[in-house]
């Protein structure tokens, strides 16, 4: 099938240079031989053709396939990268994020280094847990050796991924995990500090909740070999503060620590660096819709999907502020029928890839877990004149989030009944099983519903994909209204062009206004009316406590979880990170990633001995 005339993509200069310069189809001269047209036409044949499989006609499939076209060149949806940039080519591999588990032996350790390399090349992002590994100066039987401990077998994978460069589209990012009650884990919290290490690793520690108990009422808690199951005695030079050097548990002690201790380093760290960030477990798993499977050890490297070992999830954004109608209202009929096409898509894509592992074909089929997430959010505020710093939005966020994950489902329902669910459905949150869809006092976890797909709905960074649709990214605030932007030793000026239109239809616009917005970086200018300035908040003037309360509010209507920075000014204290932290689990966030502005080009905290 040959689409005669394809309908010209509605594209951003910008969005057709990246499309250009990582994604259009090249021979093996390097010349581009795809256009942006084609490439989306590539991708929506691909997709669509799926349905045949479950009895659509050619016609059937061609009109689906139009429609597929039309949501992806008008920017109203698109998915993750590598399904733009793998679809209908040899490669096949469509997601953007793995789990792969890492066991406490050396097979396991280097079949899953190989197995990061294989996804890499594809463009897959891979997070790991090492939380099974033991100890640093633990035994190792076999060698009457030492081991070496998480931190070190980290620091292989990143020179692995530093030497892999993801087939010429994209450097691999990993997520690195480890839990707060292994013996390492003051060393795992300190080892960004220098920020030219380990740089291919996004890290975040494993909180549970008996943890953030133990800070509240400041207590202490025991650090477990994951080898023994027992608790750990401290080493010959005992455990040391990776900072101060303060001997905290004395050569032949049990290993405990405060809390406290260790949610100060945590908090100093992030403050210094922005990592690591946080990764609540245990309410991550209270919400495993597979509780039989597995249990959630690690997300994948942005955060917003928790997932198994040889767990998958392919990615798609919405986005919002295309359905704000000129009447200053969402168009929500809209929003369903997008929602609608966008939950088949994101189903066929899970039949459509070629997954790199035999291990990953099996689970993605068993549980069709996608993530159907928005991208767009500031813009529709902006032209809906909402503050994103107000408690209208947050009420909006969950309005808005709450109908998509409501449509998603029933758009997977409407799937179930045609194809079937999800095979692993009887046992899931979301069957007849009484076991695993309840919690300890009986109450349901979710409804039951007959789905197709085991989680639907997340919210990605949307990092390329939003360049490509022209709109804002994932659920943050803007970052600037304008700035200038260097390509090619030319300075162009980069506005938002809705300011541009408000500016011009309000008769304040003038071209050295504009000029100096990019020159200082803000809008507080006395041309600029102030209630425009209370609308037109960008991310640094937006108080922390708001993006997590916005974080936290889309949350609550999310299957996985949520991609978010929390942005703090330079002056921010680690008192006020802390508080970010805390707030975020008191709101049920399943995770949480701070970043102090300036803090990566900083003088690093210097580190003294490890213990
Ligand atoms: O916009 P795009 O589809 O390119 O990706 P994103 O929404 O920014 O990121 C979605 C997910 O893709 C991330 O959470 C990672 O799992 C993965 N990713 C990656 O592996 N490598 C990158 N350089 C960027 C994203």
């Amino acid at each position: 099938m040959m689409k005669q005339e394809l309908a010209p993509a509605n594209l951003t200069d910008i969005a057709r240079t990246v499309l250009k310069k990582r994604y259009l189809l090249k021979n093996e001269h390097g010349d581009v031989i795809e256009t942006p047209e084609t490439m989306f036409w590539r991708v929506a044949e691909t997709i669509a053709a799926v349905d045949a499989r479950y009895g659509a006609s050619a016609e059937q499939v061609e009109e689906r396939a139009e429609r597929f076209y039309h949501l992806m060149t008008q920017g109203y949806f698109e998915p993750n990268s590598p399904t733009l940039m793998n679809a209908g080519r040899p490669l096949g591999q469509l997601s953007a994020c793995f789990v792969l588990p890492i066991d406490d032996n050396l097979t396991s350790i280097y079949e899953t280094l190989k197995h990061q390399a294989l996804i890499h090349q594809s463009g897959g992002g891979t997070g790991f847990s090492f939380s099974r590994l033991r100890p640093r100066n633990d035994v190792v039987r076999s060698t009457m050796g030492v081991a070496s401990g998480p931190v070190s077998f980290m620091d292989v994978y990143n020179h692995s991924t530093e030497a892999i460069k993801q087939g010429g589209t994209r450097r691999g990012a990993n997520m690195g995990i480890l839990r707060c009650d292994h013996p390492d884990i003051l060393e795992f919290i300190t080892c960004k500090l220098d920020t030219t290490k380990i740089t291919n690793f996004n890290i975040s520690v494993a909180i549970t909740d008996a943890f953030m108990r133990a800070v509240e009422r400041d207590e202490e808690y025991d650090l477990i070999n994951p080898r023994t199951g027992l608790g750990q005695i401290a080493s010959r030079d005992g455990l040391k503060h990776p900072l101060t050097g303060e001997v905290l548990v004395p050569a032949g002690q049990p290993m405990r620590l405060r809390a406290r201790m260790v949610f100060d380093l945590i908090v100093q760290c992030a403050h210094a660096t922005g990592e690591p960030g946080l990764f609540f477990i245990d309410r991550a798993n209270e919400y495993n819709p597979v509780p039989h499977l597995g249990e959630y050890e690690a997300t994948n490297p942005c955060g917003e999907q928790p997932l198994l070992a040889y767990d998958v999830c392919n990615l798609g954004s919405i986005n919002l502020g295309k359905f704000v109608t000129d009447a200053g209202t969402i168009d929500w009929e809209s929003l369903r029928d997008v929602v609608h096409e966008s939950t088949r898509f994101l189903d066929n894509v899970i039949d459509a890839n070629h997954y790199p592992l035999e291990q990953i074909t099996q689970l993605s089929q068993r549980i069709r877990r996608i993530g159907l997430g928005v991208m767009g959010w500031a813009d529709m505020l902006v032209r809906l004149g909402i503050p994103y710093n107000s408690a209208q939005a947050i009420d909006l966020a969950r309005q808005v989030m709450r109908f998509i994950d409501e449509e998603s489902k029933v758009a997977s329902e409407q799937l179930a009944r045609e194809r079937g669910p999800f095979p692993e459905w009887e046992y899931s949150i979301w069957g007849p099983d009484a076991t695993c869809a309840r919690r300890p006092d009986g109450s349901r976890i979710r409804p039951q519903r007959l789905l197709r797909n085991c989680n639907v709905t997340t919210v990605a960074p949307t990092g390329t994909i939003s360049i490509i649709a022209g709109c804002s990214s994932g659920i943050e605030p803007l970052f600037a209204i304008a700035f200038w932007r260097y390509q090619a030793d030319t300075r162009m000026l980069d506005i938002n062009q809705d300011f541009v239109a408000q500016a011009k239809r309000e008769g304040w616009y003038s071209d050295e206004l504009m000029e100096r917005i990019a020159d200082t970086g803000h809008i507080h200018h006395p041309e600029v009316p102030a209630s425009v300035q209370r609308v037109w908040v960008t991310a640094h003037d937006i108080a922390p406590e708001w993006h997590v309360r916005m974080q936290a509010a889309f949350q609550e209507y999310t299957d996985s979880a949520i991609s978010k920075t929390i942005n703090f000014p330079h002056e921010a204290t680690p008192d006020q990170v802390r508080e970010a932290y805390e707030l975020a689990f008191r709101l049920g966030c399943k995770g949480i990633t701070v970043y102090r502005d300036g803090s990566r080009a900083n003088q690093v905290l210097s580190t003294g001995s490890t213990g």
